[in-house]
């Protein structure tokens, strides 16, 4: 097993890793058709760890660009290994803060996203760090393109039926359609069959995973 620092220094070499101090850091904006080099549709995976939903979505989809967000760099380096051993050149990664994906990727330039079993954040104070929470997905809205889809997978039925919540609230979703048993579920999203580390521990215990998606009208 590399240690953090020298997965640190592998990142720092990669291409297919975007993080600071990276001149194609301050230029990505608007420009990832660029990077991949084809003007393939743009997807993205929000708090993606090791990567594993962007590696499988990259595998199964050549056609797509595929892009996994997560702030810690140690997690990306697992994917970012990964890709480059089966030489996936539509799959990257980048080092951000959620909060600050505006800075990184365009008005209306990503085509869907995938918010893939995020920290649940029980506390009632964090409320607005969920990935979920309504700031969250006024940004999501900002860099969707029109009908651009939202997926959201968790084990967490709190966070699950708090997102609900939140969306059913909203006057600009449409499309919600959602699962408290995805496994067990008809949705064709579940025939991807990718499932994350999280998401086997999970199915392990027993617990039910829930799915959504939706898009902005
Ligand atoms: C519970 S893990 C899930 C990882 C992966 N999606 C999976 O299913 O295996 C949540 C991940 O989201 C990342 N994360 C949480 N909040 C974040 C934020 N605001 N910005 C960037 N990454 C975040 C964490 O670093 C962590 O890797």
């Amino acid at each position: 097993m590399r240690s953090k620092l020298a997965r640190f220094t592998d990142n720092a070499a990669r291409k297919n890793v975007i993080e600071p101090g990276k001149p194609v850091f301050e230029t990505i904006k608007g420009n990832w058709h660029k990077h991949f080099e084809n003007g393939h549709p743009l997807v993205l995976e929000l708090g993606c760890g090791k990567g594993e939903y962007t590696v499988g979505l990259g595998r199964l989809f050549p056609d797509n660009n595929y892009v996994g967000i997560d702030v810690k760099g140690a997690r990306i380096w697992k994917g970012s290994t990964v890709a480059e051993e089966e030489q996936l050149h539509n799959v990257a990664f980048l080092r951000i803060m959620i909060l600050d994906i505006e800075q990184f990727v365009a008005p209306g330039e990503a085509d869907s996203l995938w918010i893939t079993f995020p920290d649940p954040r029980p506390r009632d104070r964090d409320e607005k760090r969920r990935l979920t929470s309504t700031r969250f997905m006024d940004i999501y809205k900002n860099i969707l393109r029109p009908g651009g889809w939202v997926h959201f997978k968790t084990d967490n039925t709190e966070l699950f039926d708090f997102t609900l919540e939140q969306l059913q609230q909203r006057k600009d979703i449409a499309g919600l359609t959602y699962t408290h048993d995805f496994h067990a579920s008809d949705m064709p999203e579940r025939q991807h069959n990718i499932i994350t580390g999280y998401e086997k521990r999970f199915v392990a215990e027993g617990i039910r995973i829930k799915y959504l998606k939706c898009y902005f009208a």
